[in-house]
């Protein structure tokens, strides 16, 4: 009898049985494949691992403008996959000594729900072992959508058509890459293919790309990778998936683009079906599952957390719901907040953003104020970013002169937006923030800069 049994070991899963674990309840963790999930071994980290090599060879190629030439600069895909798989090996392992050291069983194979008794027990089965938890936390992530496009099951078949998972293992750099879905996936493998030498085309459903982004921010990201070369079609239905090449609508016309390779990137559902959830009869709407502020299901004692309830399909969402579900279930008063929750696209330039968007307040009725700052008032930016041009945006509520929203676009931006997220957080007014001393020079300082422009 486990006092908790976590289904996936994802970051959700891992982290919710480390600190069960660690808080001395006897947890039980189920995987079917490879600790670490969907997030270390086919997503955020082999991602960043590509992205960074894909960095390196853009400043190797164009360091002249810094007086730095390099000859014969190339990128070896080879190399830079074999790296990638060191990387999460190092880090899978890492998680299974967490695991250990935090006292949590792991069990290898997929899990399956057989019911749930009067006194709440759960039970679980893996293989022809069944094992018993008083408390059940889901945490079973998520898989990529394919539509039912024609030729799409054939190209799949061929390894012609790709989902995240093929493409990060990807041997060589395509001629041509026609990515479709121009959300955070798509963007951050167009940026890597198109300056390892693909072209790259990105066939987009909306009128805008990368999905829930401030619109303004998001066409200054379509304007740097257009510079760089990436073709996008907006308002685009992908209609079938040819030999060589996509056939799409655009307009009224029929048009066509080559792809050597085509990356289907068009959305990530829940995975809620295969493993016995009906047999607890857990509410699951539009394809999640349902779940309130301490990741509680309607079921008594049955948990879920991470992709698998859909509110925030972040890594660092999973995180955060680990916790929240593991001090629950301790007893300890805990909620789940989601309005700093930060998103990065890791693309070249990179885009951070926190809080509402421009689009959000005008949907909800919220007042705001907005300051917009090239990049270049930070000197850090200046000095590193020749001819860049990036941007802040920051939304302030008028009313309380409190942050609503920041939106950031190039260099650190993944680390500075961490700082905006903990003002929203914290609710500070902007005079508090005004006090705050930032470091120089850096490119953080363009909160600063943007605060006293407001
Ligand atoms: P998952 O990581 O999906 O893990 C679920 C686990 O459960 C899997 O290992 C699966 O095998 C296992 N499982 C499922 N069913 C069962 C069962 N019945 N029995 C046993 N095991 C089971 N997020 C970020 O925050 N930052 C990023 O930079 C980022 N980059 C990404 C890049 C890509 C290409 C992709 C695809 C995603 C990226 N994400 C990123 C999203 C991030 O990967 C997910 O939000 C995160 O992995 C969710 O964690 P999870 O624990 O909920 O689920
Ligand atoms: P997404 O939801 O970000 O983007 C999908 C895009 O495809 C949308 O713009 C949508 O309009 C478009 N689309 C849908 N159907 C289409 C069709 N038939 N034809 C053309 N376009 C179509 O989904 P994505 O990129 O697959 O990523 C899934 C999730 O993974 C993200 O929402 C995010 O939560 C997570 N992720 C996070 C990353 C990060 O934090 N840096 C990186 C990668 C993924």
């Amino acid at each position: 009898m486990y006092d908790v049994i976590v289904l996936g070991g994802g970051p959700g899963g891992y982290l919710a049985a480390e600190r069960a674990g660690q808080a001395g309840l006897a947890t039980l963790l189920i995987e079917k494949n490879k600790l670490g999930g969907v997030c270390l071994n086919e997503g955020c980290i082999p991602s960043k691992t590509l992205l960074n090599s894909a960095k390196i060879y853009d400043h190797a190629r164009n360091g002249a403008k810094y007086g730095v030439t390099a000859e014969n600069a190339r990128i070896d895909q080879t190399a830079v996959v074999a790296r990638k798989n060191k990387v999460v090996k190092t880090l899978v392992s890492g998680v299974g000594a967490a695991m250990k050291a935090a006292k949590v069983e792991v069990k290898t194979g997929l899990g399956e729900i057989v019911g749930r008794d009067a006194e709440g027990v759960v039970r679980v089965k893996v293989g022809d072992e069944t094992f018993e938890g008083r408390r059940l936390i889901v945490a079973t992530g998520s898989e990529a959508v394919v539509p039912p496009i024609p030729g799409v099951k054939e190209g799949m078949a061929k390894g012609t058509v790709l989902t995240n998972r093929e493409i990060l293992d990807l041997p060589t750099i395509p001629k041509t890459l026609v990515v479709v879905g121009g959300g955070v996936i798509g963007l951050e493998m167009a940026g890597y293919f198109q300056t390892c030498g693909s072209q790259v085309t990105v066939i987009e459903m909306l009128d805008h790309i990368a999905g829930a982004a401030d619109r303004e921010m998001a066409a200054l990201l379509q304007k740097a990778f257009e510079k760089q070369g990436v073709k996008f079609h907006l308002n685009a239905k992908v209609t079938s998936v040819g030999d060589g090449f996509v056939e799409f609508e655009e307009g009224g016309a029929t048009k066509r683009a080559d792809a050597e390779r085509v990356l289907m990137s068009v959305g990530r559902r829940p995975v809620t079906k295969g493993f016995g959830l009906e047999n607890l009869g857990v509410l699951v709407e539009r394809g999640r599952i349902v779940t309130d502020a301490q990741g509680r299901t309607n079921v008594p004692g049955v948990f879920a957390i991470g992709d698998a309830n859909g509110v925030w399909m972040l890594a660092h969402a999973a995180y955060r719901e680990a916790e929240v579900a593991v001090n629950t279930i301790l007893g300890k008063r805990d909620a789940m907040r989601y309005q700093a929750m930060p998103s990065v696209i890791y693309t070249n330039p990179e885009m951070g953003f926190v809080g509402e968007t421009e689009e959000t307040c005008k949907e909800k009725g919220v007042a705001y104020r907005k300051v917009t700052l090239p990049m270049s008032y930070s000197g850090r930016y200046l000095a590193e970013n020749e001819g860049g041009e990036g941007r802040i945006k920051l939304l302030i509520d008028p009313a309380r002169n409190r942050l609503l929203g920041c939106h950031l676009l190039g260099s650190y931006a993944s680390e500075i937006i961490l700082s905006a997220g903990v003002m929203i957080e914290s609710e500070m007014r902007i005079d508090d923030i005004k006090e705050i001393v930032f470091p120089h020079p850096t490119v953080g300082e363009i909160i600063r800069e943007a605060v006293f422009h407001a």
